[in-house]
């Protein structure tokens, strides 16, 4: 039978990109890419998010892609109010994919590929979604529309993705591999809506709440973890590159004492799948982490 680390090596593994899903992935971005291009005037354009840094979880949405449009359309874009340039995305995406596959986000336009999940969490290799995120160059860092805002917000894809560099190196290379996990608990669908919102704030946490060093186990990794991010969950969570609006905006009290609540409860089903352990019922600890984090968790 699977030991508990065995479990946690292959849950880690479910959760890495494969070449099948970068194939699907590269097809699906490459065409959007493709056709933007011949819509707008964009100087350059790639990928950034969670995807771009290997700390998006399964199943794979939402692959954020930056456009950032040329200085001639300043006029028409940077200097309007956010919704102008979200619009006109939208309108030019959904005259190729549809108005049923297209949504209007805070801060991009997602086009949904029309895939569902099984039950496992497979989605046959394929991708979901991608994010179409409107940009401009400003300095060395970049402007985006915020929509939910009304203001062009700063952001710098670059900074966030060599602190999570730096954060993995720290943790023998142990750190995305954990964000991961952490994020796919996040969207276990017996939570109803995820504890925690954006998702990107478990990673903004996590370069702060895992430390020490990568200790060697996963069981206990995660039990302190939970337990840090439920302590720490109502705290102000600045731009970890110290540009865009605190992270920890997307969450009012109420839906912060909720995290609290479910992250304190991880904490302590991650206790209790530590006690099955100790008493050797090696099985009833496998399905306590699956219950925990959801179907990608092995029980074989
Ligand atoms: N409040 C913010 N300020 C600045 N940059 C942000 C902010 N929120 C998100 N970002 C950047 O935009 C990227 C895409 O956002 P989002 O899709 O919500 O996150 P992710 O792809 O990491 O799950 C993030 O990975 C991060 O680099
Ligand atoms: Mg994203």
């Amino acid at each position: 039978m699977l030991t508990v680390d065995e479990a946690f090596r292959k849950f880690k593994s479910r959760l890495e990109l494969n070449d099948r899903e970068q194939k699907n992935a590269t097809a699906r971005h490459t065409e959007v890419r493709d056709y933007i291009r011949t819509k707008f005037k964009i100087e350059k354009d790639f990928l950034t998010g969670s995807y771009k840094r290997h700390t998006k979880t399964k199943p794979l949405k939402d692959i954020d892609i930056f456009f950032v449009l040329k200085d001639s359309e300043r006029e028409a874009y940077r200097d309007k109010v956010p919704s102008v340039v979200i619009n006109d995305f939208y309108d030019a995406l959904v005259e190729k994919y549809g108005a049923s596959a297209v949504r209007k986000q805070g801060r991009s336009v997602n086009v949904d590929f029309g895939i569902v999940a099984d039950a496992e969490d497979n989605t046959d290799y394929r991708v979901l979604s991608v994010d179409v995120v409107p940009a401009f160059t400003c300095g060395a860092d970049y402007e985006i529309a915020d929509t939910d805002k009304g203001e062009w917000i700063k952001t710098n894809p670059e900074i966030h993705a060599s602190k999570a560099v730096a954060a993995h190196q720290a943790y023998s290379n142990e750190w995305k591999g954990l964000v991961r996990m952490a994020k796919y608990w996040n969207n276990n669908p017996r939570h109803g809506e995820k504890p925690v919102k954006p998702s990107f704030l478990i990673e903004v946490m996590a370069l702060q709440c895992l430390y020490g060093g990568w200790q060697g186990r996963f069981d206990y990794e995660f039990q302190s973890f939970f337990q840090t991010l439920a302590d720490r969950i109502t705290d102000e969570w600045p731009d970890p590159a110290g540009l865009g609006p605190p992270i920890s905006d997307g969450m009012d009290a109420a839906r912060k004492q909720r995290a609290k609540t479910l992250l304190q409860a991880a904490s302590r089903d991650a206790s209790l799948a530590i006690n099955l352990s100790r008493q050797g019922k090696n099985g009833e600890a496998l399905k306590a982490w699956r219950a925990l984090f959801g179907p990608k968790f092995p029980l074989s």
